[in-house]
């Protein structure tokens, strides 16, 4: 103990070291265990309201699912086509309109990425494989708000090979290393 310091004032910041080191590991532990901090959206997205009350298909906001690599996010020009003039009632939807006037590009965020070296295209699953968007992704097209983190597809890295091995395998699809690591 320093010369002058009391007892009960380092008792103190002793309490103060083990919440800060409590604090600090339940941030880490969250980071780590499940794969990254939440992920925030520019807008609180309501899926259900455009895909079953407004009837639009995934194409029309995620462009390139059935025939490109990365299926793609939608932005204000997408969100332009309606929301340049205000659609129904409620704050968000009023935001919307409000950001576009102001110019804002609505970027999106991926909920996940995969390694850049991992190949992995939407069209041969989509398009050729005919698998159902919720066989990797859940039931996210039926949410009124956007997850913080993804909802089938594991978050933490060293689950995902996993993910794609155990329906590969189910299916009797490549197993073979260099299909996905090339
Ligand atoms: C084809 C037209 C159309 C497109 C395209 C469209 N919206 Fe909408 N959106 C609507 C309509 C209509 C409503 C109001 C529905 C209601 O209140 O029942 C709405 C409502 C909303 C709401 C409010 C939801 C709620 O919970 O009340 C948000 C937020 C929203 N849209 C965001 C977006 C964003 C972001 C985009 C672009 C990615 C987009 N919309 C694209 C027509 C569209
Ligand atoms: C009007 C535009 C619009 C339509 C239609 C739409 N989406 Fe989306 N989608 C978005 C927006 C905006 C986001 C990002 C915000 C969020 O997660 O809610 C998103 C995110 C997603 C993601 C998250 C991707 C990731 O980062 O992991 C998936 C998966 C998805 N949508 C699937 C679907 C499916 C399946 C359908 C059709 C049944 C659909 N969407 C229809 C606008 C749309
Ligand atoms: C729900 C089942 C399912 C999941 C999950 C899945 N795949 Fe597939 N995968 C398939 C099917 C089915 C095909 C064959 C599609 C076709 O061409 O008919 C395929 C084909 C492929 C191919 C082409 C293989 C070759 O012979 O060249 C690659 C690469 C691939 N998948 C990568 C991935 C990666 C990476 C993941 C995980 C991020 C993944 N897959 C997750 C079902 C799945
Ligand atoms: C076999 C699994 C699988 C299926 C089926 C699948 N996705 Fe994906 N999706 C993924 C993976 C893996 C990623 C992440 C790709 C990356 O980061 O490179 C992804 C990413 C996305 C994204 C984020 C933007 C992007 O392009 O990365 C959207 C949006 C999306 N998918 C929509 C859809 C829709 C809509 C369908 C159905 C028409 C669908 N996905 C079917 C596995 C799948
Ligand atoms: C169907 C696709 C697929 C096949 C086949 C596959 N992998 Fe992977 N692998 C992945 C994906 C997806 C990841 C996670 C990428 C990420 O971090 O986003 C991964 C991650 C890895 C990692 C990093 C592990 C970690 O914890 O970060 C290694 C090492 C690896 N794979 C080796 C292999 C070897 C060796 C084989 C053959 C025995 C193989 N993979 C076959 C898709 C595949």
């Amino acid at each position: 103990m320093p010369r002058g310091e009391s007892p009960r004032r380092s008792g103190r910041h002793g309490i103060a070291l083990i919440l800060a080191v409590l604090f600090i590991g339940t941030v880490l532990f969250r980071v780590f265990a499940t794969g990254g901090a939440a992920v925030v959206q520019p807008i609180a997205f309501n899926h259900l309201k455009h895909t079953r009350d407004l009837q639009l298909t995934c194409e029309f906001c995620h462009e390139y699912v059935r025939d490109g690599a990365h299926a793609g996010l939608p932005g204000a020009e997408t969100c332009s086509v309606c929301h340049r003039v205000p659609q129904g009632t409620s704050e968000e939807a009023a935001r919307v309109t409000e950001l576009l006037s102001d110019g804002d590009p609505l970027r999106f965020n991926k909920l996940f990425r995969l390694r850049d070296d991992v190949y992995f295209t939407h069209r041969r699953h989509v398009a050729l494989g005919g698998l159902e968007c919720q066989s990797c992704h859940g039931d996210i097209a039926e949410m009124e708000r956007p997850p913080t983190r993804p909802i089938i597809i594991p978050s933490k890295r060293s689950d995902r090979m996993g993910f794609c091995l155990d329906c590969h395998r189910e299916v009797g699809e490549s197993l073979d290393c260099n299909a996905c690591h090339r």
